[in-house]
């Protein structure tokens, strides 16, 4: 993108991040230091049962004199139905905390960011969502990500499921940002090669669809005065460029060597620059459509991700050419027409989808053509996002990716 006087900037920067091996060794004279003293640890059984990094926390914030609650049962996909036992289990243990500290993946820090909003609002989390002006204020959060994906350190949301929805539902303000990011990728090095494949995707879906969805002067804020996103301007799209050339660069590596150092190193920024894309300039059909396929096979957010990513990437190829071109050029291709190299972005990005071993068509997702229409109509329904759509027509646009995705088709490649 071409600098453009015409598009505005507005950018949230997280309060503090810290990115660096060892990282974690920071966090508890950091807590201190801002002057917290009862901490609610927020992470699931495995950490508790497996992870050394974990206990070193606890004893480090236990040597500088700030009380521990640990709250381990966090579950991939929270649900709005865990977030409100455990707010119950919180206030049973007496003395409320003053600061959280979730460690795990996306699912954990989610769950940490409805808590720091319901323990101090005293009611349940339903009736929080979809309201930006709450009772009372979040409790302050330390999110510590053990996967390279989600982002969800640096953004406004908590994603939720919620029973009887069809979809997932967010909690969503600027608010709810993490007051500290700790991201150590020495945390993810225990990742199994299926959860870096996922988180893995994830990111690179992050830096793609925030790097083509809709500039900020076509972006609809509804009239919101502090909306936590507000479309892509040239600050987002310096962050999803970087995210997307460390992305093509180390996640084959991290996928199929775990221990190897600059590939973890290599997809931990790559999230974390992600992030700092999309966090402000927001995204659209990819996400849209997965929530929508998640709602239908309760498959994990990454994956879902994985499989709509390239066919959205394609329905793009005429709106979006110049990006899918430099995109095709990070991914490795030879410099060339940048028509031919647009329409080969998307086929590169299945190529890698295949290589992790992840689905790359809604068939085998066990999707039936039958289903596609509420596929279709569930993702438009996730209207905060179908309305970031860059091209013309988002129901048309929405109806093709799905088609094709179902058939494997891509404009780049003949079958
Ligand atoms: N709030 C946001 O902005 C945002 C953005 C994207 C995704 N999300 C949410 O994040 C969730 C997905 O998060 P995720 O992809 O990080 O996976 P996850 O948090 O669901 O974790 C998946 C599994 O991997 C395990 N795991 C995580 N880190 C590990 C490690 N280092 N070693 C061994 N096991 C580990 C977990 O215990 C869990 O069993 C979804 O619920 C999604 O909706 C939120």
């Amino acid at each position: 993108m071409t600098a453009n006087a015409d598009n505005p900037v507005s950018f949230h920067s997280p309060p503090r991040v810290l990115c660096a091996d060892g990282a974690r060794s920071r966090i508890a004279p950091l807590c201190c230091s801002l002057g917290w003293r009862h901490a609610l640890v927020v992470t699931d059984r495995w950490f508790v049962q497996h992870s050394p990094a974990l206990a070193q926390l606890l004893a480090a914030l236990h040597e500088a004199g700030i009380a521990t609650t640990v709250f381990d049962g966090g579950e991939p996909d929270p649900s709005t139905t865990l977030v409100d036992q455990a707010t119950a289990w919180v206030r049973e243990q007496g003395a409320p905390p003053d600061h959280l500290i979730a460690w795990g993946g996306g699912s954990n820090i989610d769950l940490a960011k409805a808590l720091s909003l319901t323990i101090p609002c005293t009611c349940p989390v339903a009736d929080l969502v979809g309201h930006t002006h709450w009772p009372a204020a979040p409790l302050p959060l330390v999110a510590v990500p053990t996967t390279a994906g989600t982002g969800s350190e640096i953004t406004p949301g908590a994603i939720l499921v919620q029973p009887g929805s069809a979809t997932k539902v967010a909690l969503m303000a600027n608010a709810l940002r993490p007051a500290v990011a700790v991201i150590d990728p020495e945390l993810t090095w225990s990742c199994p090669p299926r959860v870096t494949a996922e988180a893995g995707l994830d990111a690179l879906t992050h830096a793609i669809e925030s790097w083509l969805t809709a500039d900020a002067r076509d972006f609809d804020t509804e009239g919101d005065a502090d909306p936590g996103y507000s479309g892509r301007n040239e600050l987002t799209v310096m962050f999803a460029r970087q995210a997307t050339a460390l992305g093509f660069q180390h996640l084959a590596a991290a996928f199929e060597r775990p221990q190897d150092r600059a590939a973890r190193n290599g997809m931990a920024r790559a999230s974390l620059y992600a992030a700092m894309s999309y966090a402000t300039a927001g995204l659209n059909a990819v996400h849209g459509l997965a929530y929508a396929l998640a709602g239908l096979t309760h498959a994990s957010h990454g994956s879902t991700n994985a499989v709509l990513l390239p066919y959205v990437m394609d329905a793009l190829v005429d709106v979006r050419r110049d990006e899918l071109a430099d995109i095709a050029l990070l991914a490795g291709a030879a410099p060339g027409d940048a028509d031919a190299l647009a329409r080969s972005a998307p086929v590169r990005m299945r190529d890698l989808v295949r290589r992790v071993g992840l689905a790359d068509n809604l068939a085998l997702c066990g999707i039936q053509a039958a289903q596609l229409p509420r596929l279709v109509a569930d993702g438009l329904a996730v209207r905060r996002l179908a309305k970031a759509w860059p091209g013309r027509r988002a129901d048309e646009a929405y109806e093709r990716i799905v088609h094709n995705a179902f058939l494997g088709k891509l404009s780049g490649c003949e079958h």
